[in-house]
């Protein structure tokens, strides 16, 4: 068996050419990824949304929502 070890550097770029790939195809297994945040009493709260853009120099990811869903002021605060 060959083990080829990679640094955390080496795999950066490789998931987030992979989120690119997500956002384009919609069959893509990362398309639909689990969004989590913090509800007023500091639990955890998680829902699935759809990954729409990637900016991998930026680091950023890009959903859409309704800016009155409680998710919103979850993530505003
Ligand atoms: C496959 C799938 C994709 C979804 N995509 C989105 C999405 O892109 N944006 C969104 O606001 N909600 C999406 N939802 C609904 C959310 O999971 C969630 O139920 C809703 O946004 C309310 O969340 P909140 O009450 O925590 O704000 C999706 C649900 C499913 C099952």
């Amino acid at each position: 068996m060959k083990i080829h070890l990679q640094t955390p550097e080496e795999i950066r770029p490789q998931i987030w050419k992979e989120l690119g790939r997500a956002s384009l195809d919609r069959h893509h297994e990362w398309r639909t990824p689990v969004l989590a945040s913090a509800d007023t009493d500091g639990l955890p709260d998680a829902r699935t949304v759809v990954l729409r853009e990637v900016d991998a120099v930026a680091g950023q990811l890009t959903f859409y929502t309704d800016s009155r869903s409680p998710k919103v002021a979850q993530l505003q605060a």
